[in-house]
């Protein structure tokens, strides 16, 4: 079988290759870091051998959980925010029919917890009025304000609706081991539970159950993620050289060219499917790397639909981006341009044609005009759409991340940047305990 495969001479326009290659020692100094667990944020590295400890016993048991809800539920609601639902959400969405919930498949699976929207919430249970639901409820602090209203709400209509007996066999709560109010509650009801492990952040969390179980309810192939994140673990290896090492020569050229002034990365597809999958990206990098008033800034473009948006600005803007392109090799399905006797829309030229073959040019067009416009170009691909590759790019893109927060000098798995609004958020509604920064907030607001 293949692999993934990263090309970056598209940058060596704007770094030379001895300068990103001069960075393998770098490299191999954070690999190493990471793999003896010397470097910080040390406790939270229970993600870089994840993939190989995964038993086809504990798969079996989230497939069994997966299949009762399947059973039970027209809607499975995933409750969660950042770590605790993306990574769901971006495998789901990437391997599932863009319409498949038009269809109606399987249990449609929505998400909640994700925001504040009052509207949101309404809409949502006004949705969910009459229809047999289940609930994951996914938290590692058990404590965080979204997603915990959003639980609160929902549990709240599950029972009425089903029964107060019946909801709790309809929940279930995936939390940290021992702390936290969501694990309180959990036992005290008597849910079904899985643990999120302490060395696991939750940006780094898609392999464990905080992804697995929404992607097996959505009936996707779990051990083939796995298979495919193993793999990668075993490509991106510390002992692996470095030009074969794909994570290794990601880092080391976002960082060359980081240093060389290009500030910015947009990650960029060519698959409206992939669209979550570059928001899981997004908050990886951003996450781990934007502290200490550094790190490249994270954006993403779905093409060629934002090349009639963002695309004047990325061919003619400042001059500080660099974009890397997820581009999936062959399309599952197979659709060709039909031929038209009138011919007004001039499109007869295309008749025959794969629309791939009329989206990998639009993507090689975009190359080269990026390129020739000053952005340097990587590319990824992804030989087809499924969850073996999945679990490829999850894990490329987590050891690259690692290594890549070492190189900038971070430490890549903390976040202590996520707490500030939230202390004022509770200062401004008066949570108890928060009595002080309240009136702080309130004399500066009065200013
Ligand atoms: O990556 C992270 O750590 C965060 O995005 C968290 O996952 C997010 O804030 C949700 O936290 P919790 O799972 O504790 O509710």
């Amino acid at each position: 079988m293949e692999d993934i495969k990263l090309s970056v001479e598209n940058c060596y326009g704007f770094v030379s290759k001895s300068t990103v290659d001069a960075l393998a020692g770098e490299v191999k100094k954070a690999s190493e870091t990471l793999e003896n667990g010397t470097g910080a944020g040390n406790d939270f590295l229970g993600w870089l051998h994840l993939p190989s400890s995964i038993t086809p016993e504990f798969l079996q048991d989230i497939q069994a959980t997966a299949d009762k809800l399947r059973a039970a539920c027209e809607v499975v609601v995933v409750a969660g925010i950042g770590g605790s639902y993306l990574g769901a959400k971006a495998v789901i969405d990437a391997l599932s029919n863009s319409f498949g919930w038009l269809q109606n498949p399987r249990p449609a699976i929505v998400f909640a917890g994700n925001n504040i929207g009052e509207d949101y919430l309404a809409e949502l249970s006004e949705y969910l009025e009459g229809k047999k639901f289940g609930i994951i409820n996914i938290s590692k602090s058990g404590t965080t304000t979204e997603t915990a209203l959003a639980f609160r709400m929902l549990k709240t209509q599950l029972e009425r609706q089903a029964g107060k007996a019946a909801a709790k066999e309809l929940i279930v709560a995936i939390t940290d081991k021992a702390k936290g109010a969501l694990r309180t509650l959990a036992t005290q009801e008597g849910y079904k539970t899985y643990v999120i492990p302490d060395n696991v952040g939750g940006r780094f969390s898609v392999l464990t159950p905080v992804g697995l179980l929404p992607i097996a309810v959505a009936g996707l192939d779990v051990k083939q993620l796995v298979a495919g994140a193993c793999r990668m673990e075993e490509v991106c290896g510390v002992n692996t050289r470095f030009e074969e090492n794909p994570a290794a020569v990601y880092a080391a050229t976002r960082n060359a060219l980081y240093r060389a002034g290009k500030k910015i990365e947009l990650l960029a597809n060519f698959q409206p499917k992939l669209h979550y999958f570059a928001e899981w990206w997004k908050q990886l990098y951003g996450e781990s790397e934007g502290k200490e008033n550094k790190g490249i800034f994270n954006a993403a473009v779905d093409f060629t639909t934002d090349l009639h948006s963002m695309g004047q600005w990325i061919q003619e803007g400042e001059r500080s981006i660099f974009e890397t392109v997820v581009s999936v090799a062959k399309p599952s399905r197979k659709l060709v341009v039909p031929s038209d006797e009138a011919n007004l829309d001039g499109l007869n030229f295309l008749a025959g044609k794969r629309i791939d073959e009329v989206n990998k040019m639009a993507e090689l067009g975009t190359q080269l005009a990026h390129v020739d416009g000053g952005v340097p170009n990587l590319r990824v691909e992804v030989p087809e759409l499924n969850a073996y590759y999945i679990g490829q790019l999850i894990y490329f893109f987590e050891k690259a991340c690692g290594i890549s927060g070492y190189l900038l000098g971070v430490n890549p798995f903390n976040q202590p940047g996520v707490e500030a609004y939230k202390k004022n958020m509770f200062a401004l509604l008066n949570k108890p305990g928060y009595e002080e920064a309240s009136k702080a907030i309130q004399a500066r607001l009065k200013k």
